[in-house]
């Protein structure tokens, strides 16, 4: 995910847009670049492979000073980490674009734009972008609106940011599926991908909505909605604390970053999904070539990433028709694997420095596609300078943001998200999953955020019923399907921060011998959604009844189920079958966290635990 920083002031803005690209680093780059209006009048730009302070480096020997500019993280998709093909791109010496997301049509535009005489710089798709930003200025004369032109006919995602030479006195903004703030200061107004960025100089935001232009001038904004009517966005004072690295309003990180799952998620999706599909690129220039010989998947894993590669085996197999397998990578490193022709090495991880798995991306790399070994390898992950990304083929980057607790939370679910996009891309390309069925899906996703916020407004009803489980010592975990690996997550939450022995089994799997350990002492939590195992899950909750054990039971509304004797059930919101996995976790890191403040544990950092298992 690139990242945008964009300032029109009074003073020199140059040090204000390093700063602001600095602050989005963690989210992962290659290459960074800004363009400046110097104080000569003429448009400059530098541009740097690597990391911001390369780019900072180079402004130290040659210093830039301008009062509107804007600047630029890239992550490649569309031609190789390069100066050539780092942001800004230029039309001519005037007219400077960064972008964020993908343009789709970019092909067909570079070959018309070729035809009318532009000649191309780079590999990107985003050099269309401010050609055909130039060839409509020439007809219609005024910067503002030739943009309004030009966005109509891209097709795709984009965050965009526009200066030119001949208009000096405006920053341009335009933005579908890549969000984009604008900071509001006094005489001078800034743009970002993120607020994060601009928390140096303002603290005032206005969010562009789906659609919106914005003309940025240093004492005015106006933005137009999709429509093209004038419209006006509300400002928000940002509060201290919210998203920076401090628990906020929250007692805890692990708390903290519970709630922000609704949020990240939906960053997560930006710049991903088109009108009907995901966009596939998101996972790189050559994913769709590689995804089209995909015949099988290898997802490799520790800890909770493994569990949300569990998951992704439903999914695959059930949506995309494609055989998968999912197993943790201290065992898998070792194993002399066979390698099924066409398979798809993914690696899942929060850090993205996790020894077992960067050891099993390693050995898996080892021999190529020709000699018995992968197809490609890709990573999942939340850490864009991390050795995983850097080592795989592709990436797609969740945008969890950093997270602090020890008990990943904000990384689950967001890696559900990214490998439900991993899912519909590879069943898209392979012609495998209908075209409604991902249609459907890209609109559950896009909903999704809102049925997370309702989950967690559940919290009060969780906290009350984690009390059963202050005194208890041991718990047991049951689902089925998708539901099982999401009780394995349940499981893990509970051990790692409240100390209670918890275990996690497939409710079919009962009788076969752990229902000799359920008595009054036992709770078992179960995850009920309405689907085609609902009614074999409730006879193996009958099973748990009839032994004595107290039953804690998330289920959907439309379940059936209610609260009875030793029975406490909580209503979810409904969801689709497919997402429900995400969904249904969040209340079993609600439970968790809560057993876990009523114990006492240090939960933020359980003892024996690291963040970041660096070694075997
Ligand atoms: C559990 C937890 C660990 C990590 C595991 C892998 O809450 O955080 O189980 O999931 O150590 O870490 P990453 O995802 O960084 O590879």
């Amino acid at each position: 995910m690139c990242g945008i920083v964009g300032a029109v002031a009074e003073r020199n803005i140059t040090a204000i847009l390093v700063e602001g690209l600095k602050r989005l680093e963690y989210r992962g780059y290659d290459s960074a670049g800004l363009a400046v209006f110097n104080n000569a009048g003429v448009l400059e730009r530098r541009r740097r492979v690597g990391k911001v302070s390369e780019l900072e480096q180079a402004l130290a020997g040659e210093p830039l000073a301008g009062r509107l500019g804007i600047a630029h993280t890239r992550w490649a998709t569309h031609g190789a980490p390069s100066e050539r093909n780092a942001h800004p791109h230029f039309s001519g010496s005037d007219l400077a674009v960064v972008h964020n997301g993908i343009i789709e049509n970019h092909e067909a535009l570079r070959k018309q734009l070729q035809g009318l005489g532009y000649v191309f710089s780079s590999d990107t798709d985003t050099e269309v972008i401010v050609h055909l930003l130039d060839h409509k200025l020439k007809a219609l004369g005024d910067l503002t609106v030739a943009l309004k032109a030009t966005v109509k006919d891209l097709h795709g995602a984009y965050g965009l940011a526009v200066i030119s030479a001949k208009q000096p006195d405006r920053l341009l903004a335009a933005r579908s599926g890549s969000p984009l703030v604008i900071g509001l200061g006094l005489g001078e107004n800034f743009l970002a991908s993120d607020q994060l960025a601009l928390r140096q100089v303002t603290d005032r935001f206005m969010y562009l909505e789906e659609g919106d232009i914005a003309e940025i001038r240093r004492d005015s904004v106006q933005i137009w909605s999709v429509d093209g009517q004038p419209v006006v966005r509300e400002s928000v004072q940002y509060h201290e604390g919210a998203e920076a690295a401090d628990k906020g309003e929250y007692r805890h990180f692990m708390l903290k970053e519970i709630h922000e799952q609704p949020k990240v998620v939906q960053r997560t999706l930006e710049g991903r999904l088109g009108t009907d599909h995901v966009l596939v690129q998101a996972f790189g220039p050559q994913a769709a070539e590689l995804f089209a010989k995909v015949q099988n998947v290898q997802i490799v894993a520790c800890g909770t990433s493994f569990h949300a590669g569990m998951v992704a085996r439903y999914w695959l197999e059930e949506l995309a028709g494609i055989p998968s397998q999912v197993e943790v990578a201290s065992e898998f490193r070792y194993r002399k694997v066979v390698v099924q022709p066409g398979t798809l090495f993914v690696s899942i991880s929060q850090s993205g420095e996790t020894a077992d798995t960067l050891a099993a991306l390693r050995n898996g790399k080892a021999k190529g596609p020709d000699n018995g070994g992968y197809l490609a390898s890709l990573a999942i992950c939340n850490v864009g300078i991390s050795s995983l990304v850097r080592e795989s083929d592709l990436t797609l980057l969740t945008q969890a943001g950093p997270e602090i607790g020890v008990a990943s939370t904000k990384a689950f679910t967001t890696q559900l998200v990214a490998l439900m996009l991993l899912t519909l891309s590879l069943g898209q390309v392979r012609g495998t999953l209908a075209k409604g069925v991902e249609a459907e899906l890209v609109e559950e996703l896009r909903r999704l955020p809102t049925r997370l916020g309702e989950a967690l407004a559940m919290d009060g009803t969780v906290e009350k019923i984690a009390e059963l489980f202050a005194e208890k010592h041991h718990a047991l975990f049951l689902g089925r399907g998708a539901q099982y690996p999401v009780a394995m997550e349940g499981a893990l939450k509970l051990k790692e921060i409240s100390y209670i022995h918890a275990e996690a089994y497939p409710a079919g799997e009962l009788k076969h011998g752990p229902l000799a350990l359920v008595d009054a002492d036992m709770p078992v939590v179960t995850v009920a959604p309405n689907n085609e195992l609902l009614e074999k899950l409730k006879s193996n909750l009958q099973e748990v009844r009839a032994r004595g054990g107290e039953l804690i039971v998330f289920a959907d509304g439309e379940a059936n189920m209610s609260n009875g004797e030793g029975t406490h059930v909580v209503n979810m919101p409904h969801i689709s079958d497919a997402l429900a996995p995400i969904l249904y976790t969040l209340p079993l890191q609600l439970l968790s966290y809560y057993v876990a403040v009523l114990r006492g544990t240090d939960v933020d950092q359980p003892r024996n635990l690291a963040k970041s298992v660096t070694v075997e």
